[in-house]
């Protein structure tokens, strides 16, 4: 049987997840969310790590089981070293540790941030591979980035944020109008019914192809303050045109980014991941740059789109078949750049 069983696990932010893939495709894709960062309006890392803790047992048999998989046909574990949280990331990899010494199989260590863009390469009835070259962009809660990707493992970060990522701008732009978070979700329904060009908010200027966001959520601040002082049901009367114009500002700063990124590199490929693929926005500018402009768009499943463990073992059956194994003094990386 050449059939390659790889078990994969994410526990890099606030997601305990676990997968079984049968070479590139996904047998099973656990994920317990953390609801308890909720009531903070943000992840508590202290919690987080705690509670990865607690569920990557469960999620990890739930994943064996779901895919029908006896864990001594595995062929490797892959993991996330980083980036992310250390408390959070350091459950996961010594989880991956303990359990391929046990079992006395291969040891692959996963960088997050490649994963989010191979996560395209599973393989899946609702989703296309991108060809290489591509430009990918991933935009969540935790991240914002424009990869030059050549060969599967031959990315180049072409641009970053600088400060806040565009998922932290919808949420914070969100709590300030007193929506719940995360806010990203409640704004682009609101967005739907409101007028973009209501109310213009400044795109920041940075040069390249960096981002930065922190200027937008601080102008959003100062608007809100001097027009509820005015009206002090402002933000209630004008809940969809606000949304739809914060949402705006924020598409157009990644438009421009991308065209940017276009015309620097010639190429004309975009994939897109992470948690605001989900946005309807972004979706339907990246169908008019495909008619307009000519662009090739890929999206994958929002289920590996999303912070999971599918991702990760793509990745870990792809350095399978390449030999690229990691031995047990490997160690988690906060900071691991692509
Ligand atoms: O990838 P993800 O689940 O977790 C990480 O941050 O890694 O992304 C979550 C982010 C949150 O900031 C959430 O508000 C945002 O994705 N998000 C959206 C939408 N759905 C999720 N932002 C805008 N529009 C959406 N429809
Ligand atoms: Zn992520």
């Amino acid at each position: 049987n050449s059939k390659k069983y790889i078990l994969a696990i994410e526990s890099s932010c606030d997601d305990t997840s676990a997968a079984v893939l049968s070479n590139a495709k996904v047998l099973s894709n656990v994920v317990a969310t953390q609801e308890i960062h909720k009531q903070y309006g943000g992840v508590v890392p202290e919690l987080a790590s705690r509670a990865h803790q607690q569920n990557i047992v469960p999620v990890v048999h739930q994943a064996l089981a779901k895919a029908n998989i006896d864990k001594k046909q595995l062929s490797a574990i892959a993991f996330t070293r980083g980036p992310g949280l250390m408390g959070s990331l350091l459950v996961g990899t010594s989880f991956a540790k303990s359990l391929a010494l046990g079992l006395d199989i291969p040891l692959i260590e996963v960088n997050h941030m490649e994963a989010h863009i191979l996560a395209h390469f599973i393989e899946d009835a609702d989703q296309t591979a991108p060809k290489f070259p591509f430009l990918g962009m991933t935009i969540s809660g935790g991240h914002t980035q424009i990869v030059k990707v050549t060969d599967y493992f031959t990315m180049e970060v072409l641009g970053e944020t600088l400060d806040d990522a565009v998922g932290e701008a919808f949420d914070k732009s969100a709590k300030l109008m007193g929506l719940p978070y995360p806010g990203g979700p409640l704004i682009d329904k609101y967005a739907k019914l409101g007028n973009p060009k209501a109310f213009p908010f400044p795109k920041p200027k940075v040069d390249g192809l960096n981002f930065s966001f922190s200027g937008l959520k601080t102008s959003i601040l100062y608007f809100l303050q001097r027009e509820t002082q005015k009206n002090p049901n402002f933000v209630e009367e004008h809940m969809n045109d606000i949304c739809a114009s914060v949402q705006h500002t924020i598409l157009e700063i990644l438009m421009d980014k991308l065209q940017l990124a276009v015309d620097q590199t010639g190429i004309k490929q975009i994939a897109i991941g992470g948690g605001v693929a989900a946005n309807s926005g972004i979706r339907s500018r990246l169908r008019e740059a495909e008619e307009k402009l000519g662009w090739q768009t890929f999206i994958p499943k929002f289920e590996y789109c999303t912070d999971n463990a599918a991702m990760i073992g793509i990745v870990g059956y792809l350095k399978f078949t390449k030999g690229k194994f990691t031995d047990q003094s490997i160690a988690a990386k906060a900071r691991y750049a692509i």
